[in-house]
């Protein structure tokens, strides 16, 4: 796994990918993106030994303040079109990893930040994150998904408010509006994502994938989610993990779950 903006380090069961542009507050150029892709959608789903992954910007200024703007000055169109859609389903992948993603948000979510950010499964930030979707300063809409999934979260009202206006939300606000499940003191948000990744290890693997489809299955057109719940449910009573769990019930003691 070599990658030019993406740092990768492996604390097995665990791997934290830090995007490394410091100076350009980690802002999402395209091969960044194509960094993203790479990890989520080839590296990944090859590791049947990694048990969750925190995602995060290098230094303490930014987990992400866009995309890169210097990038797509010149866009027009089908370009547009095309570059929003490549971002989609790179987000896509994260949201669909079958292992959970947290993302830790030291500073500014802005832009395609926020919407990274809202398409990881859970989100811890520090007192002084702010988030936004300030595109409409300059004349354009999110595009990574960020009009669909900001309303997933806070509702539409306030979505839309935020998105007209561009301004920012600080983390207890975002916190109060359930952007995200925990605020931390500035320099305990990798050990928050730290605790809640090794507290869901210790759980069955096939069911914390399982949860995760489902859940993405209730925002899904194409799907019905209960059915999607049943199906899985269907599924993880077939896993070794299933007949662990429910035996290590009875013994009264902790399970030991494997993945299978
Ligand atoms: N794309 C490209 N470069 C970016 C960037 C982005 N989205 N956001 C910040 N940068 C770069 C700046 O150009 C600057 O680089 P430079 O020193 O080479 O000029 C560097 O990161 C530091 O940013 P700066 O603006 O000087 O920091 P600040 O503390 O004054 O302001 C922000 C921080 C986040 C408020 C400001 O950078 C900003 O508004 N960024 C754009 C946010 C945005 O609109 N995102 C949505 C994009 S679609």
């Amino acid at each position: 796994m070599s990658y030019q903006n993406l740092l990768i380090t492996e604390d097995n069961p665990f791997i934290t990918v830090t995007i490394n542009r410091e100076k350009a507050l980690n802002a999402l150029n395209q091969q960044t993106m194509s960094e993203l892709a790479r990890f989520f959608g080839e590296d990944l789903p090859q590791r049947d030994d990694v048990r969750g992954v925190i995602l995060h910007g290098a230094g303490d200024r930014a987990v992400v303040a866009g995309a890169d703007i210097k990038e797509f000055t010149s866009l027009q169109g089908e370009d547009g079109a095309n570059m929003a859609r490549r971002g989609q389903a790179v987000f896509f992948m994260i949201e669909r990893s079958k292992v959970p993603v947290i993302a830790v948000i030291q500073g500014f979510a802005l832009g395609g930040g926020c919407e990274l950010a809202m398409a990881c499964h859970l989100r811890i930030a520090g007192e002084k994150a702010r988030f936004g979707q300030p595109e409409v300063n300059l004349g354009i809409i999110p595009g990574y998904g960020g009009t669909q999934r900001l309303i997933q979260y806070i509702g539409k009202s306030k979505a839309a408010e935020l998105m007209m206006t561009g301004d920012m939300l600080g983390a207890e606000e975002a916190y109060r509006l359930g952007l995200v499940n925990y605020v931390v003191p500035m320099g305990e948000e990798m050990g928050k994502a730290k605790e809640l990744l090794a507290k869901i290890a210790t759980k069955g693997p096939r069911a914390i994938e399982k949860v995760i489809e489902s859940v993405n299955a209730y925002f899904s057109t194409s799907e019905d989610g209960f059915e999607t719940e049943v199906k899985s449910f269907g599924e993880v009573t077939l896993t070794e993990d299933f007949k662990e769990g429910a035996q290590a019930f009875v013994e009264k003691r902790s399970a030991n779950f494997t993945g299978k």
